[in-house]
């Protein structure tokens, strides 16, 4: 049994002036235990939508979503549904709650009904993984970008959760602070988490497993990031190869054992040398 299994995912809007959005039109896809999974697709296209239903924030239309065999259409089963996905957002000021850094990662454990002795070490745990254990003390607000995603990554590993699912999480970052969170995203994944990524940087998606595209509320591809980024149908789905895939593809009628869908400078530099050699 895959640990999320997404069968004939629907979902619909409804419009305040009677009509109607129809954003996911039958979505399937798996995600294994300790998976990398990226989500890409053009403005609209339903991947916010799609993340909502990961902890059943949203409730699907028709189909089914399970996540370690609890579907998250089943009223009884929201506490396991939420405690084995983490949900990270876009904005970190729309997600801490707390005035000090501490309360806000204690906050979900608290509702989950964790032990007051066990709570410091969780909240310690959470902290000292993205790295803010010095700013437990601090207002949320007088961070910086980065260490609010971080401290709201930290929320998410309070509750202990099985997969992490990001929703543009870096989009609001410098680079920076991208980096950083990328680099915490990553070795939580190198310990054994599941990440489903929503991504609008081709080079971080390249970072993935797999990567899935949504166009128009449909699931078009999926595979790894290589194959995806010289996928013909790209430039239909309104998404563009990293810069050093394009440039890969050039190069690769004078350098014909170039692999497919290099995404950084780094691998196509060493690439270029290996090939070059034989
Ligand atoms: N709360 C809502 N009410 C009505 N329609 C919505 C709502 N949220 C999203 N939609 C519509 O559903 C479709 C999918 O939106 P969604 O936010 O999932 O796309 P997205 O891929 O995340 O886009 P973006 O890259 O801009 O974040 C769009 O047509 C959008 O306008
Ligand atoms: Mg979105």
């Amino acid at each position: 049994m895959p640990f999320i299994d997404v069968r004939n995912l629907h979902h619909t809007y409804a419009l305040k002036n009677g009509g109607t959005v129809h954003a996911l039109k039958g979505i399937d896809f798996t995600v294994e235990f300790g998976e990398y999974i990226a989500v890409l697709g053009a403005n609209g296209s339903g991947k916010t939508t799609l993340a909502l239903h990961m902890n059943g924030i949203l409730q699907p239309g028709e189909g089914k979503v399970t996540v370690d065999g609890w579907s998250t259409a089943d009223p009884g089963a929201v506490r396991e549904v939420r405690r084995r996905i983490g949900m990270v957002f876009q904005s970190p000021d729309d997600q801490l709650v707390a005035t000090v850094v501490e309360e806000d990662v204690a906050f979900g454990p608290e509702n989950l009904g964790v032990a007051e002795d066990r709570l410091a070490a969780v909240v310690r745990d959470a902290l000292d993984r993205v790295g803010m254990w010095e700013h437990r003390l601090r207002p949320p607000d007088q961070l910086s970008a980065g260490q609010k995603q971080r401290v709201a990554i930290a929320g998410a590993l309070a509750m202990n959760p099985r997969c992490l699912v990001l929703d543009e999480a870096t989009s609001m970052l410098d680079p920076a602070g991208a980096r950083e969170v990328v680099g915490i995203v990553e070795d939580l994944h190198d310990t054994g988490m599941a990440v489903l990524t929503v991504t609008h940087k081709m080079r971080e998606a390249a970072r993935a497993d797999r990567v899935i595209v949504l166009s128009g509320g449909e699931l078009v591809a999926d595979g790894p990031p290589s194959w995806i980024f010289e996928h013909p149908d790209l430039a239909r789905w309104n998404l563009r190869p990293p810069p050093v895939t394009v440039l890969a593809t050039r190069l690769r009628p004078h350098f014909p054992g170039l692999p497919a869908g290099l995404a950084d400078a780094e691998a196509l530099a060493s690439s270029l040398v290996t090939v070059g050699q034989s």
